[in-house]
């Protein structure tokens, strides 16, 4: 019989949704035992957000702060699995606080250490670099990272902040007046995600994940944007400095942190809607001498190789 335990964090509803359908050959199958548990902060962030609350949390998020998370019942805790399907959220270009934080516990090392991982993100769509730092987590819970599937919003980069921050304000996945389009993963997508459980489960069965991964992007498991790739290495960049400069030099809940976070969110606002068009014009008149670089990323991020310094 092979156990397998699928792990997550979901504020929505939407990464349960998702990975619930990626184990539904499992559920109809005798030989294996599914096990389920969702992380919890020991203090939850509340669903919809205030914008305070959202803006509040970059800081920690970023910086991967852990808090603490509820405890793990024992039962999951002392089994051994033959796979581990662990789902995430992006919070601000890094895995979501509650991720992290559990990523940082005690229960991950007991969990993860010698285990064969398949990770599953549905994100708006500005996920690379923060895969890139789960991947550096599951290297230090001498974990394997075996597949990954990695389910966006597939709308334009603009359409889809004005819809998810709509979303995430309102607690609603509904059509912003109407007009615009349905916010996250599409619908489609998700029920989609089906299809990924015989892939998984074949190599389960077989003992071996090899070329899980190329078998999961011929069913589309990751479709990358290469200028979403620039986007996201430089405001990594730029986030690192604010995430800094906000937690030295202010407290949490006070009147600095308030006023920092303000110039933070005026700063974002900027980034998306006057500085990111432009980087996207010189990504388009820098195309064709940059293919080479963008072949070799693509190829990079789409697997589950770990590269320390990734250029
Ligand atoms: C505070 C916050 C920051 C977010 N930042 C990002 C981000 O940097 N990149 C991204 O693709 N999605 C981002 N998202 C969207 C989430 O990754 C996720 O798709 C959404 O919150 C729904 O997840 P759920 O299953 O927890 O409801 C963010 C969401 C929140 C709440």
């Amino acid at each position: 019989m092979k156990q397998v335990l699928v792990l997550h964090y979901s504020q929505s509803g939407q990464l349960t949704e998702i990975v619930n359908n990626i184990v539904t050959d499992f559920k109809n199958d005798d030989a294996v035992e599914l096990h389920y548990h969702n992380i919890e902060l020991e203090q939850n962030f509340p669903f919809p957000w205030t914008k305070k609350d959202f803006f509040g949390v970059f800081p920690d998020t970023f910086l991967q702060h852990a808090k603490a998370v509820k405890p793990i019942p024992e039962a999951i805790l002392n089994n051994t699995y033959d796979l581990i399907i662990f789902g995430y959220q992006v919070w601000y270009l890094t895995p979501s606080l509650p991720i992290s934080s559990f990523l940082q516990s005690e229960s991950a090392k007991t969990l993860f250490s010698g285990s064969k991982v398949v990770t599953v993100s549905g994100t708006r769509n500005m996920w690379i670099m923060a895969h890139e730092k789960v991947k550096k987590h599951l290297k230090s819970l001498n974990a394997s990272l075996v597949g990954n599937i990695a389910l966006v919003d597939r709308h334009i980069n603009h359409i889809s902040v004005i819809t998810i921050v709509r979303w995430m304000f309102s607690g609603k996945k509904k059509k912003y007046l109407g007009l615009f389009p349905k916010p996250g993963v599409s619908q489609r997508d998700i029920d989609n995600a089906v299809k990924f459980g015989p892939v998984i489960k074949q190599h389960l069965f077989q003992n071996s994940f090899n070329d899980l991964q190329e078998n999961l992007l011929k069913n589309d498991a990751v479709k990358i944007k290469p200028f979403l790739i620039t986007v996201d290495r430089k405001a990594n960049v730029i986030f690192t400095k604010w995430a800094n400069f906000i937690h030295k030099s202010s407290e949490p809940n006070t009147k600095k942190r308030e006023t920092l976070l303000k110039f933070f969110n005026v700063y974002l606002f900027i980034a998306i809607w006057v500085v990111s068009p432009i980087v996207f014009i010189l990504f388009l008149l820098t195309y064709v001498f940059n293919i080479p670089k963008i072949k070799k990323q693509k190829e990079y991020y789409t697997s589950v190789e770990l590269l320390e310094n990734t250029k």
